[in-house]
């Protein structure tokens, strides 16, 4: 079932993720050759619950293996879900940093991914096209599209880009919990999916490979990578289905 949102609730979701886009705006101010990923988690963790709010990846996944920290922290052939540590980043990594808040009961998701110092063409090329993909999707998220319109007008700019879009994590509804339906592939067919209703929240976030579209989950359970080791970006946004265009949601 997807939740369309009364403009109360909505209020209470923009509020989430927008403090989401605040964190993630402090932490880029700290993203730089040398700092460790546990530091920025930990100034992350401060910020939020310094603004009355509680991280959402913290603990997230029950009691088997709880994703055990506040940011995701992904480095180059790292796709997402990579786990903040004593890991320092260095010149010309790509860092994919995702983020998600509970405010008031809601939550809001947001992942951006940045240059540490000088970074080659490649890996720019490959970044800023993973944001313009984003940017199409969005522009999707209208009242009486289909669901898969957003994958299709994604994977259709992608493709055309040379670089592939990974399956086997998708999109998800967003709200009154992290993940709800309807699920958002960042791939697939126009006019395939549920109808979109003003109302719906969505989390769109296409990850995109230089490489092959395969990836697998290393040994802590948690970390997605290239199969390919080659590297990959991530950018997300929550969004507001609206009548003639989406509001994106995550923004400062
Ligand atoms: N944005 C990601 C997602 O929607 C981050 C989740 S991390 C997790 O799946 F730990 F919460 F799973
Ligand atoms: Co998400």
């Amino acid at each position: 079932m997807i939740t369309i949102y009364t403009e109360e609730e909505i209020s209470y979701i923009r509020a989430s993720a927008k403090l989401v886009a605040n964190t993630l705006n402090f932490i880029e101010t700290q993203v730089k050759p040398g700092v460790s990923t546990l530091f920025l988690d930990k100034i992350a963790e401060d910020f939020i619950r310094s603004n009355n709010a509680i991280p959402a990846f913290l603990g997230y996944g029950g009691s088997r293996n709880p994703y055990p920290a506040t940011l995701c922290i992904s480095i180059n052939e790292e796709v997402v879900h990579g786990i903040p540590g004593a890991r320092y980043l260095k010149d010309g990594d790509i860092v994919g940093i995702d983020c998600g808040t509970i405010l008031n009961g809601f939550y809001g998701d947001h992942a951006k991914t940045f240059f540490v110092g000088s970074v080659s063409e490649s890996n720019k090329k490959l970044v800023e096209k993973t944001k313009e993909s984003l940017d199409i999707g969005i522009s999707m998220a209208i009242d009486g599209n289909h669901v898969n319109d957003i994958g299709a007008a994604i994977q259709s700019f992608i493709e055309s880009n040379g670089y592939s879009v990974v399956r086997d994590l998708v999109g998800h509804g967003v709200g009154k919990k992290l993940h709800e339906d309807p699920p958002v592939p960042n791939y697939g067919k126009k006019g395939v999916g549920p109808v979109l209703r003003e109302g719906m929240v969505l989390a769109i976030e296409p990850m995109i490979n230089m490489g092959t579209w395969r990836v697998k989950v290393l040994r802590d359970g948690w970390t997605i990578v290239t199969a390919d080791k080659k590297n990959s970006a991530h950018f997300e946004h929550t969004v507001l289905v609206r009548k003639d265009k989406a509001e994106i949601l995550s923004q400062a």
